[in-house]
């Protein structure tokens, strides 16, 4: 069987940063730890005025192929995922590829092109399709390009606020790729649901403590759905666990769930008994309010375990260093999540070849996905290549009337003009609109 997965990946951050604790937490009266400690959030990442999804995504992709030494004829389809599109009808794919058709020789007009929609697990389901599409042998030899591109704002004083980001996350699907190979057992938890949804608007409507039970929910069935084809999940089978990451904050009750989940009937769960007891069994309690409360009684004594801890530490954390100074970029969320985790292995030398992964996607409305990567020799090269830190230090730190002015740059409904705090150099910019309303862009050298 054809190993199909992730061989090539470039990251672009917008170019400026909203500081929380310093500059956001002082002006809504907030402790900064709120956004530190709470939510595990340092910074946002902004667009600069010419920066917005078609930009990040060709910057990124241009990255990407001049990388890897591709052209035009080597990519047979460009999918790109948003939850921030601007046309209901022309796909965020047709204006990329125009980009980057502006600095290579040749087109992409042989190339599939599309835009997948269902909130922020719409990247993975981009590379799902890139997956079927060559298992189907539809490929012609060539690889597919998968764009998450975001810029994750939300209204003014809603409390999704404080977890905004923007950012692109260029992914090229290969056969025999060089970075991870795709299982192809998947779960799926999905369900009709009001969460968090932007009805024809550009800022979410969201409830966001429901967003939350939804989230876990939702990744509950998904991991049952995929235990049902791949057999039960232990916490040793992966390396590191990639959860789709609005805010850290989230991942950390994720992981919490999941462990008690991999350890029921296991040994970890004999060896914890001792300290904080067995997991309480909903056959043993008269009705679901008195089970629920001693689930969360065990959780709460679970998390304070070494084991835990440790697993944790190693298995969760390394996944959210990445957003943790860029904050939410929708499609691309669980997909920097898994670079956090190569580059933290590639920092302390660990050799991942062989291991694995399990990958957990969510978007509201809502549906989970998860699956397993299998990690490729060529993944070290990979991580290697990414100017992703240097783009995060580099970037322009806004005060707070600068954040407001950017904030409404990057509103739909609003026309203002704001000069650039950075300045383009080798990259895609916005330029303005053209004679029937289309968006226009130019390669800067
Ligand atoms: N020191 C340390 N911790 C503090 C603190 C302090 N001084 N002050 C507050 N905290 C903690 C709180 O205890 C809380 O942690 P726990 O949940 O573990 O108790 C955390 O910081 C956040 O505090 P609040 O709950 O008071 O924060 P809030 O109500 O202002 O906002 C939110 C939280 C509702 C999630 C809001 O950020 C939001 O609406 N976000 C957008 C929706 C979202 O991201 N939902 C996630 C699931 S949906 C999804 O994943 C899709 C997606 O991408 C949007």
């Amino acid at each position: 069987m054809t190993a199909v997965g992730i061989d090539a990946i470039e990251i672009w951050t917008g170019k400026l940063k909203l500081d929380l604790p310093n500059t956001f937490a002082p002006e809504k009266g907030e402790d900064p730890e709120k956004y530190t400690k709470g939510l595990g959030l340092n910074a946002s990442s902004f667009p600069d005025a010419h920066e917005d999804i078609v930009t990040m995504g060709a910057n990124a992709a241009h990255r990407l192929m001049d990388r890897k030494g591709l052209t035009p004829d080597d990519i047979g389809r460009i999918d790109v995922a948003t939850e921030s599109a601007f046309d209901n009808s022309k796909p965020v794919s047709t204006y990329i590829a125009g980009c980057l058709e502006q600095v290579y020789d040749g087109d992409f007009h042989h190339a599939n092109k599309g835009e997948r929609k269902f909130a922020c697990v719409a990247g993975t389901q981009a590379i799902d399709d890139a997956y079927n599409w060559i298992k189907a042998g539809r490929n012609r030899g060539r690889s597919a390009l998968v764009v998450a591109t975001d810029t994750a704002l939300y209204a003014r004083g809603d409390p999704g606020e404080a977890t905004q980001g923007a950012g692109a996350v260029a992914m090229l699907i290969s056969e025999d790729p060089s970075v991870l190979e795709l299982s192809t057992e998947q779960g799926y938890g999905s369900a009709d649901e009001t969460d968090f949804l932007k009805p024809n608007q550009q800022f979410p409507s969201v409830d966001g403590k429901r967003s939350m039970q939804v989230y876990l929910a939702r990744m509950r069935e998904a991991v049952e759905d995929f235990e049902s084809v791949s057999g039960d999940t232990h916490p040793d089978d992966f390396e590191y666990i990639p959860f789709h990451t609005p805010f850290p904050g989230m991942v950390r009750k994720a992981g919490l769930l999941g462990y008690r989940h991999m350890i029921r009937d296991t040994t970890v769960e004999e060896e914890l008994a001792d300290e904080i007891g067995f997991q309480p069994r909903e056959d043993e309690f008269e009705d679901r309010e008195a089970y629920e409360e001693a689930i969360r009684d065990y959780m709460d004594k679970l998390k304070e375990t070494d084991q835990y801890r440790e697993w944790y530490g190693n298995t969760i954390d390394p996944t959210l260093s990445i957003s943790r100074e860029v904050g939410n970029w929708y499609t691309g969320s669980v997909h920097i999540a898994r670079a956090s985790a190569l580059r933290h292995a590639l920092n302390e030398g660990i050799d991942l070849t062989g291991k694995r992964l399990l990958v957990g996607s969510y978007g509201s409305g809502a549906q989970a996905e998860v699956h397993a990567e299998t990690v490729q020799d060529g993944w070290k090269d990979e991580i290697e290549a990414s100017n992703i830190d240097a783009q995060i230090e580099d970037r322009y730190d806004l005060s707070f009337e600068e954040y407001e002015k950017v904030h409404d740059r990057h509103n739909h409904d609003k026309t203002i003009e704001i000069e650039d705090f950075t300045v383009p150099d080798g990259e895609f910019v916005f330029t303005g609109r053209g004679r029937m309303n289309e968006r226009m862009y130019d390669f800067v050298e």
